[in-house]
């Protein structure tokens, strides 16, 4: 296909989509709005915000409780949903998806969890080094509760995990928290492969999946994981509401990480017994509307095809790609792999020495969304020896024009910088 061929199809997929997103249509700073930042929080479609609308206006009602219709509506509604998740990770049960806060909460449940009752003095625990905080903080909270120590597992120069130090670090090894898709160099992680090799070496994976759930099909047996989780806002979902898939006979064996209503089977003055998994895990009225958003959101993501959404991710990636580089040449330094393909959704770069806080702030004035910081992953911003970085991230309502405003903005921004 020629290039030109291969850009009308990038774009005519994203245009045909970009109608059910009314956020997309509205302008900042008197521009169109070109949203780069769908790694931080994706848009929803129409669909999704309807749905939840619904819910509220005409069966608002909590879950598992009343034996009322509006209770029982609600309660169908979040079961329905639990069972479209699990159609949609390939999952062997419904009952294995948990519902959570966010991705956060899933991995702080799988470390307090799974982490407090099997790990102590000198287990250790192994870290990719490209981990966003939300899969290192709560393995170094529970190794400080019981005596584990934390090792990192390194990448190369360019991004990509070292498997032959992963292979000889697991080894004796208890767990190993690995990203599927790292949220700063982008990297798409042989996420198959590194679980089987943890299953090898009888280590528990923990997959923290959050930037590849919504980038290309999620199928939780032939990754193989332990755990995995993801968060729905990423996902055309609402916020506040995550996902923790686990293997039963783990979830079955696990305590509690939260206690109170509906994860109990019985309490008494003496003490309490724990509900069935799931229920074990959502402690609490949960969130019921977002759960219903999540189950529409993932219904829209297989409407649309995962392997669809991925040919035009890669696309979109070579085509950015090639236009930061062909425009800035060795003004720009782009953080992560450059082959498209070993890549998902995002590249992050430094633009000279322009701050990314600036850069994003001239972007915005355009009218272009871009996130700049440390993206919540500090260590991963100190082995390639800055402290922050600019990130333009995408999904499959991105087109190539929209890529081409970028550099356009970022031309804008060297100029005003006299670079
Ligand atoms: N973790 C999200 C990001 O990478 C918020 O932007």
């Amino acid at each position: 296909m020629s290039d030109l061929a291969s850009i009308r199809e990038i774009d005519a997929f994203a245009e045909s989509l970009r109608k059910d997103f009314p956020i997309l249509h509205r302008t900042v700073h008197d521009r169109p709005l070109v949203y780069l930042d769908s790694a931080a929080s994706s848009q929803r479609p129409e669909a999704v915000i309807e749905a939840m609308d619904t819910y509220y206006r005409t069966y608002h009602s909590n879950i598992h409780r009343g034996a009322h219709t509006l209770g029982e509506e609600a309660t169908a509604a979040y079961d329905g949903a639990r069972t479209k998740i699990a159609r949609f990770v390939n999952s062997p049960t419904p009952e294995q998806i948990v519902f959570t806060k966010n991705v956060t909460e899933a991995l702080n449940l799988v470390a307090h969890s799974w982490g407090r009752a099997n790990l102590g003095e000198g287990d250790r625990i192994l870290l990719s080094t490209m981990e966003h905080h939300a899969n290192i903080v709560p393995w170094f909270m529970v190794a400080e509760m019981t005596g584990a120590t934390v090792e990192w597992v390194p990448i190369s120069d360019d991004g990509v995990l070292d498997l032959d130090a992963l292979a000889r670090m697991l080894r004796g090894a208890s767990v190993l928290a690995c990203t599927a898709v790292s949220n700063v160099v982008g990297t798409l992680n042989p996420i198959a492969d590194i679980c089987a090799m943890a299953r090898g070496e009888g280590v528990v994976s923990v997959v923290d999946a959050a930037q590849y759930t919504p980038h290309q099909v999620t199928d939780v047996v032939a990754i193989g994981a332990d755990f995995l989780g993801f968060t729905g806002h990423k996902a055309l979902g609402p916020t506040g509401v995550g996902v923790l898939w686990g293997r039963s006979d783990l979830l079955d064996s696990m305590p509690p990480f939260l206690g109170g209503g509906e994860m109990i089977e019985h309490v008494d003055y003496d003490g309490f017994s724990t509900a069935p998994v799931p229920a074990k895990f959502e402690a609490g009225t949960m969130p019921i509307a977002e759960v219903i958003g999540l189950g529409v959101a993932v219904d829209y993501l297989a409407d649309v095809g995962m392997d669809r959404v991925r040919d035009h991710d890669v696309a979109i990636l070579r085509y950015a790609l090639a236009a930061l580089t062909d425009a800035f040449g060795a003004k720009i330094r782009i953080l992560g792999p450059l082959d498209p393909e070993q890549r998902s959704g995002l590249v992050s770069f430094e633009l000279g020495d322009v701050h990314p806080h600036d850069i994003s702030t001239i972007l915005d004035q355009e009218g272009v969304a871009i996130r700049a910081g440390h993206h919540c992953a500090k260590p991963l911003h100190a082995r390639f020896g800055v402290t922050a970085s600019a990130r333009a991230s995408f999904q499959f309502y991105n087109t190539t024009a929209e890529v081409d405003q970028l550099v356009h903005a970022l031309d804008i921004a060297l100029e005003l910088f006299g670079l």
